[in-house]
């Protein structure tokens, strides 16, 4: 459990303040919050039955790349029964519709983190199935970011480094929002909002811990490797595929992310499909990353404080 002050106020959908700025984010205070909840029963929904979920899921796996990897039918067709599973409480749920509307990328991400990671888990952790439902990797990993102010995730010029904490704010502000929705601060869905952008080497934020569990392993990079392949505001256009995958070997070779959640990625994308201790991970660089790309440079602070604005998300 993080003992970590908080940068910035964590409020859920509904506007309800949980923690206001520069509070001291301890074991109790977060059990507080629960408690303050612990009676409240949410409705639960299937994911997939959730708005157009299955429609827009199903669209997002005929599009390049997905289409190459996610091409077999019995691929998708389990991919989807594993979704079957997975229930929501419905506030997690909205927080979909919130990124619908107003940060389609984030929608389509968190979707498609799922399929990634339920694919990867399959050949990775022993009984996946009951681990994909506990991490329950969809709508939860980034539901922090309904803390972040729109115009942060939507900037197309470099972040000042309040903006760029303000952004990294979404792990903690998720790991509550997460217990708090669950009733569970233990609960494998809290620690995945936490950890999933903590890194092997201990290079990560939020916390700088190194990043240990398997299952958040294989959503972290799942996260990386979907951000890469999508059009993102901070860059001229996505990585192709390949240079993805180069970017998140040049990572394997940091210790940054293990190699053989890296293995099990590379396999799903030969034709072959091979086991993924079977892969040689080739050192040859052929890729282009997108010409402009802003990401990791930090700007000259501005003159407007998001803070200063009226409400959190404008
Ligand atoms: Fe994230
Ligand atoms: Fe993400």
């Amino acid at each position: 459990m993080p003992s970590l002050t908080l940068r910035h106020p964590i409020r859920t959908l509904d506007n309800q303040l949980l923690f206001p700025p520069e509070t001291l984010l301890t074991e109790e205070a977060l059990d507080a919050v629960i408690d303050s909840r612990r009676a409240d029963s949410y409705q639960t929904c299937p994911l997939l039955s959730y708005g157009s979920v299955r429609e827009d899921c199903l669209n997002f796996l005929s599009l390049p790349p997905y289409a190459t990897i996610f091409g077999d039918k019995k691929e998708i067709d389990d991919l989807l029964n594993i979704f079957e599973t997975v229930h929501f409480s419905i506030p997690i749920l909205q927080s979909l519709d919130y990124f619908k509307q107003h940060d389609l990328y984030t929608y389509t991400h968190v979707l498609m983190v799922f399929a990634w990671s339920t694919l990867l888990a399959k050949d990775l952790i022993p009984d996946y199935e009951e681990c994909i439902r506990l991490a329950a990797t969809g709508p939860t990993h980034d539901i922090g970011k309904i803390c972040v102010p729109l115009p942060i995730l939507k900037k197309t010029t470099p972040l000042t480094k309040s903006e760029r904490g303000f952004g990294e704010h979404h792990a903690l502000a998720g790991y509550v929002l997460a217990s708090y929705y669950c009733k569970d601060m233990q609960h494998l869905a809290c620690k995945v909002a936490l950890d999933h952008h903590e890194r092997r080497d201990g290079s990560g934020y939020p916390r700088g811990r190194v990043l240990r569990d398997p299952m958040v392993e294989i959503i972290a990079v799942s996260d990386i490797y979907d951000a890469l392949l999508k059009p993102r505001p901070y860059r001229s256009g996505p990585y192709d595929n390949r240079t993805a995958l180069e970017e998140i070997t040049e990572m394997a070779k940091q210790n940054k992310i293990g190699w053989d959640v890296l293995k099990a990625l590379v396999a799903h994308n030969r034709k072959s499909k091979p086991h993924f201790e079977e892969v040689t991970i080739s050192a040859e660089k052929r890729g282009t990353p997108p010409s402009y790309n802003v990401y990791g440079i930090i700007a000259e602070e501005e003159k407007i404080d998001p803070k200063g604005k009226a409400h959190p998300r404008e």
